[in-house]
């Protein structure tokens, strides 16, 4: 298998950080050995929620998600490493929290489909654009 060293956008979102899970779920993305190329805690404002969530606007539960992603101090964190982008997807698990395989992030520590501790970037295209989005310098 070839290797192709990538970045990815990760948020480690509001309900990691009220639940104190930010430690543990940087330290799997640490231990997997995946590199914290930069990490900071931002609160999401109502403009950046739009331009991140910008395909799913539309849907019925962006409101919701949005009052969830603005409510409180996240972590945003470039990561990089060989296949980042799908290693981290593995690792985070399925949308919803009930659903999700046990051993992945979700599977392991989330019930809910909207508080589900972390996003993270889909493909090469969407990491591109949500990197410029909150770490426009990098
Ligand atoms: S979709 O419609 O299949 O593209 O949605 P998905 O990629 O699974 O999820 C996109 C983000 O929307 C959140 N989500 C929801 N929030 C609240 N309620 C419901 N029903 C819901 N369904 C999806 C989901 O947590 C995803 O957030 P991110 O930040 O991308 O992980």
């Amino acid at each position: 298998m070839t290797s192709t060293t990538e970045r990815s956008l990760v948020l480690i979102k509001p309900d990691a950080v009220r639940r104190g899970l930010l430690g543990e779920i940087l330290s799997r993305f640490e231990r997997k050995g995946l590199v914290i190329e930069a990490l900071e805690l931002r609160t999401m404002d109502a403009s950046l929620a739009d331009a991140h969530y910008a395909e799913h606007v539309d849907k019925a539960f962006y409101p919701p998600l949005k009052d969830f992603m603005t409510s409180g101090p996240l972590a945003a964190l470039v990561l990089s490493g060989d296949s980042v982008i799908e290693v981290v997807r593995a690792m985070i698990g399925a949308t919803d929290g009930r659903k999700a395989a046990a051993g992945t992030i979700r599977g392991d520590l989330a019930l809910s489909n909207r508080e589900n501790l972390v996003h993270a970037s889909d493909s090469p295209e969407s990491a591109e654009r949500e990197l410029a989005l909150w770490f426009p310098k990098i």
